[in-house]
């Protein structure tokens, strides 16, 4: 089967967020994580650092209106389109504040968009390392969506999470050798979950812990390590109350590795202790 892993990889490149306080949720990113603004069309605010990047639209907070994938490539981009060609709409120009011209989008079957390009230059590294990662949606249709993943788009299923009954709980997909760069919970709603960035080791999720301390941004999740794809982590929310994950050591995953299973209960969401299982 072809997938994105062993043909053209992709790793999450910014997030498109909604907001109906577009300028303080910019101020935060701008203050926590560093990100200066860049030109953007009217109506949006575009932030960029060395590793991660956002674009905030005015809209229902809470909301993510685009996760944007790199290509390694312009040639790999072009290969993805022709493999989703039936799928691909043009991305306009919000699809090109940071992509080079060619982005397109691809639209899930529940609504979710996906942007996929080229970035326009190169990522400098960050003071404090974090890389934007990866993001999580909840989802009322887990196989709907997973199928859509994997057999049309091409993600591969890393890990599974199975309930008692043998459910299928947590997706956690690949798009590259990266344990997951997407993923999604079976749940009663269609919302996002929250977003990740990847710092390089403990010692950073130690120094973003002070970063956050000082503006008086409590953890309310963590720390600790997550069963599936073995990352330390931890999570605070931004002024709009989205979820946003700092995390280290996350697993890699050879193309062949067979799909992991966990049991669907607390150790598995935090080896280290209390679990935050979503209903
Ligand atoms: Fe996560």
């Amino acid at each position: 089967m072809t997938t994105l892993q062993t043909t053209t990889p992709l790793r999450l490149h910014h997030l498109h967020l909604c907001s109906s306080a577009p300028d303080a949720l910019a101020a935060f990113y701008q203050e926590l994580f560093e990100l200066q603004p860049v030109s953007a069309p009217e109506r949006l605010i575009a932030l960029a650092g060395g590793e991660r990047a956002v674009v905030i639209h005015q809209g229902e907070s809470g909301g993510l209106a685009m996760a944007a994938y790199a290509a390694r490539s312009p040639e790999e981009l072009a290969q993805l389109r022709d493999r989703l060609a039936e799928l691909v709409c043009d991305s306009g120009p919000e699809g090109e504040i940071f992509f080079a011209p060619g982005a397109f989008t691809v639209t899930d079957p529940q609504g979710r968009r996906l942007l996929f390009g080229v970035p326009r230059s190169g990522r400098q590294p960050d003071r404090l390392a974090a890389r934007l990662q990866h993001t999580v949606f909840q989802t009322t249709e887990l196989k709907t969506v997973v199928d859509f993943y994997v057999e049309r788009i091409g993600f591969t299923i890393s890990d599974e999470v199975v309930a008692d009954e043998g459910t299928v709980a947590t997706c956690f997909l690949r798009s590259d050798d990266e344990h997951h760069s997407l993923a999604f919970f079976q749940g009663s709603r269609n919302v996002w979950d929250h977003h990740c960035y990847e710092t390089s080791c403990w010692n950073d999720i130690r120094d973003w812990g002070d970063r956050f301390a000082r503006v008086r941004r409590g953890i309310f999740f963590g720390p600790g390590r997550h069963g599936p794809g073995n990352n330390l982590f931890f999570m605070v929310t931004d002024p709009d109350g989205n979820r946003v994950e700092l995390s280290a050591e996350l697993e890699r995953v050879a193309a062949d590795q067979a799909p992991g299973v966990w049991p669907h209960e607390e150790y598995t969401l935090n080896s280290w202790g209390r679990g935050w299982i979503r209903t």
